[in-house]
């Protein structure tokens, strides 16, 4: 059978892109990766799950593993609505909702939002798993300016000046792929553009909590709540296997929301969100997540001073507080691609910014480090590697 033939039209646009290409020899052996997206496994609380397993049985019994409510279990959204007052966003059980992770979230909005040619403004790099859910509806991109402090907020109000912009995208906190953070004073900026042009911002923020320096900064949700879909997730805070995403949506667009993931999936794992509200109301988000913060905090340090030590000058390492991700621009030109190939024959994997840009002519000089994977010692050596290859270009 022609199984080609039957794809629909929009398939084409899910095709593997280059960067799988790229990075499938990341995991060729001996190759130390500095290319992973993922939490370290040394960041899940094992030592608790056999507690949390035995008081989801006890409470729960059978309703555990019991279809359940498309909007989310309702134990789990009510320790969510204290997580969440404790970011500063109100909200009540009815105005918190779960999906199977923040891509669960960003792909519903993707299904409900997005005709053919609709514009969305973009950081520029975004995150990537986001244009993996965007794309299949054709959308158009409008990539907004990006600098050391984050978006620039001239450059969103430029954009819905010239455009009718359906959603602008944001990781406001710890950015993947950068790890910046837009300052306060931008925060403020733009939710009074959003607010100004009556836009609404897609706020995606996985990383806040994994803050390893400075204060924390309020979400923009709590400053332009009508304008703003937040999105959040237990993946960076508890395990990511859970699939523990959740979101509060301005009331018409939730309740839509919900009507898209019934088609979807009905719900998220009830015995996944029991163990999460578990989770969060026995306090041990409380002692864990300082442990998680305990874990990273050195690594990011050991990267950002292997980079300080080893790379060229002209090699810039963008600040950054927390998150798991560092970015390194290198001089106009410099190809990063073909320094990737070099680095992975000399044992070191990384990944070369462009891919992370919805124009194709931007971001050949840029690079994504991660840190949560590898310890101290061997992210020393991998940038020095990096460093010792540099060199041969
Ligand atoms: C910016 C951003 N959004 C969303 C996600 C997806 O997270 P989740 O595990 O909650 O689906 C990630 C994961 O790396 C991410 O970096």
């Amino acid at each position: 059978m022609d199984f080609k033939n039957l794809l629909a039209d929009r398939t084409q646009l899910m095709e593997a892109n280059a960067i799988r290409e790229i990075l499938k020899v990341v995991s060729k052996p001996g190759v130390v990766s500095l290319a992973g997206g993922i939490p370290s496994p040394d960041s899940f609380p094992m030592e608790i799950i056999n507690e949390l397993t035995d008081r989801v049985l006890i409470k729960y019994k059978s309703n555990a593993f019991q279809y359940d409510l498309t909007e989310g279990f309702i134990p789990l959204r009510e320790q969510l609505v204290h997580l969440l007052e404790n970011r500063g966003i109100h909200t009540d059980v009815d105005g918190v909702n779960i999906m199977s992770g923040s891509q669960g979230v960003l792909d519903s909005i993707a299904k409900l939002l997005i005709s053919r040619g609709d514009k969305i403004a973009l950081e520029a790099p975004t995150y990537l798993g986001a244009l993996s859910a965007f794309n299949p509806y054709e959308p158009n991109y409008i990539r907004m300016d990006m600098d050391e402090k984050g978006l620039v907020p001239e450059s969103l109000e430029e954009t819905l000046k010239n455009h009718q912009i359906k959603f602008i995208y944001l990781v406001p906190t710890f950015q993947n792929p950068t790890g910046r953070t837009i300052t306060l004073e931008r925060r403020q900026k733009i939710a009074a553009i959003i607010q100004k042009y009556d836009a609404l911002l897609v706020e995606d923020d996985p990383y806040s909590a994994l803050r390893y320096n400075g204060d924390d900064l309020p979400a923009i949700k709590t400053m332009a709540p009508d304008h703003v879909i937040y999105i959040s997730t237990l993946s960076k805070i508890f395990a990511p296997g859970l699939r523990i995403g959740f979101f509060v949506a301005p009331e018409f667009l939730r309740q839509w929301l919900v009507l898209v993931k019934q088609g979807v999936d009905l719900h998220t794992s009830t015995f996944n969100q029991a163990l999460a509200a578990e989770y969060l109301s026995g306090n041990y988000l409380e002692t864990h997540l300082p442990k998680i913060i305990q874990l990273y905090q050195p690594k990011q340090a050991a990267m950002f001073n292997a980079i300080k030590t080893y790379l060229p000058e002209k090699f810039h390492c963008s600040p950054s507080d927390g998150g798991m991700f560092l970015w390194v621009t290198g001089p106009k030109g410099f190809d990063m691609i073909k320094l990737y190939y070099k680095c992975i024959e000399n044992g070191v994997a990384f990944v070369p910014g462009k891919f992370f840009f919805t124009d194709e002519k931007e971001g050949i000089e840029t690079m994504r480090l991660n840190y949560t994977m590898a310890d101290e010692s061997t992210i020393e050596k991998a940038i020095q590697t990096i460093a010792e290859t540099i060199q041969t270009i």
